[in-house]
């Protein structure tokens, strides 16, 4: 049985220090859910508490309608699986699997066949006489994956599962660990810094910074539409700069953010503001993504020189000094240009203004509701 996971008002300190202040948070039943956010920011302290090895300090955590606060780990029904494999290194990879069912003193013959299924979901099914110094790091996480699940818990909770593993493993790994989640249906809860990861993996993620969740969402929305300067950071690259916000009396579709104090005549008009702001002038802070960037030939743009160029095969990244002092980034995609930029080279830039973010002047909030 799958379980909804709710944190409601949830606190959590060590001595004087509190490291989550207020959270509260959601986690629908079968969800693939991650908290994603910076080194420190709490995301093992939380999951720590979840799973029941952390005490809780203020609030409640439920599963479904069960106040689970003082219940202890055994008893929650959860399947962790760690960022180091923490396998058995004496049992092969079968018994392995098999040890959470044994200690269950569940009947051998059910072992035998729930233990088979599961090293058949994970693909492991031809090493199951191996030890695990013979297995490669995705082969031993495969086995820890097979020995969580194996015991059909309400709840799997992962902690930075790939970050031991080499680049190509970790993508390789991440799909099939989705994949997995998807076949078995449990609640899981994920924990990266790895923001690519996340947004590979996830329904939703919960960006995470100082304890404090920053905004929780789908992949695509967080993206899409950062909540503050912060997710739009974090998340994805982009390129954040001064504005203004120009309304007048006779601007009736909307405001226009003028950058003209950037470089003349690139305002853009913005129509999806979440509020209507009174006429007259505020100072913003706009986020561009670099594939909202794109080069031009008219005078009019954010003008900047080239700083340095990464190939990445399908596409490069580029840097650009612009002339009023801010780092811009955008993408070259070479199926449609070729084009290879050197140290120097001028540049012109404009902006796709459907896509751009607008957040107040501190950079706290999204100005913009809109998909
Ligand atoms: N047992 C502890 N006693 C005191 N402070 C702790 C303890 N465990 C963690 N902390 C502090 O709580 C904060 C959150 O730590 P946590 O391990 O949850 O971060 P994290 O988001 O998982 O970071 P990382 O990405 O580096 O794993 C940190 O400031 C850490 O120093
Ligand atoms: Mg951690």
């Amino acid at each position: 049985m799958s379980v909804k996971i709710i944190c409601d008002h949830v606190v959590k300190k060590y001595g004087e220090a509190v490291i989550i202040p207020d959270l509260s948070l959601e986690i629908h039943e079968g969800e693939f859910f991650t908290l994603l956010g910076p080194s420190g920011c709490g995301k093992t302290t939380l999951l720590r508490m979840i799973a029941g090895f952390n005490s809780i300090e203020g609030g409640e955590i439920r599963f479904n309608d069960t106040v689970i606060n003082s219940l202890s780990p055994a008893k929650r029904n959860i399947g962790m699986v760690f960022q180091n494999y923490a396998i058995f290194p004496h049992m092969n990879v079968k018994k392995n699997v098999a040890f959470g069912l044994t200690n269950r003193h569940v009947p051998p013959e059910e072992i035998e066949k729930r233990v088979a299924k599961m090293l058949a979901t994970v693909r492991i099914e031809a090493l199951q006489d191996r030890m695990p110094e013979r297995l490669s790091g995705g082969q031993q996480q495969r086995v820890a994956l097979a020995r969580a699940i194996v015991i059909e818990p309400n709840v799997l909770l992962m902690d930075e599962p790939l970050s031991n593993l080499d680049a190509k493993l970790r993508v390789e790994m991440r799909n099939a660990i989705k994949e997995i989640q998807k076949s078995v249906n449990i609640t899981t809860v994920y924990v990266t810094h790895d923001q690519e990861e996340a947004m590979a993996v996830s329904d939703r993620i919960a960006i995470m910074k100082e304890g404090i969740i920053q905004q929780t969402g789908a992949p695509r929305e967080i993206y899409k539409r950062p909540a503050n300067v912060f997710v739009a950071t974090f998340i994805g690259h982009s390129t954040v700069m001064s504005g203004v916000l120009r309304k007048t009396e006779l601007d009736l579709g909307g405001w226009t953010v003028n950058l003209d104090n950037l470089s003349p005549g690139t305002g853009v008009s913005v129509e999806n503001e979440s509020e209507t702001a009174l006429p007259g002038e505020t100072a913003v802070k706009v986020s561009i993504r670099p594939e909202e960037f794109y080069l031009s030939d008219d005078v009019e743009g954010l003008h900047g020189e080239i700083g340095g160029s990464v190939f990445l095969g399908f596409y490069s990244q580029n840097f650009v000094k612009l002339d009023n002092g801010s780092d811009a980034e955008f993408v070259v995609d070479h199926k449609s240009m070729e084009r290879e930029f050197k140290p120097g080279d001028r540049v012109t830039l404009k902006a796709d203004i459907e896509k751009i973010n607008v957040f107040d002047e501190t950079g706290t909030r999204n100005l913009l509701t809109a998909a």
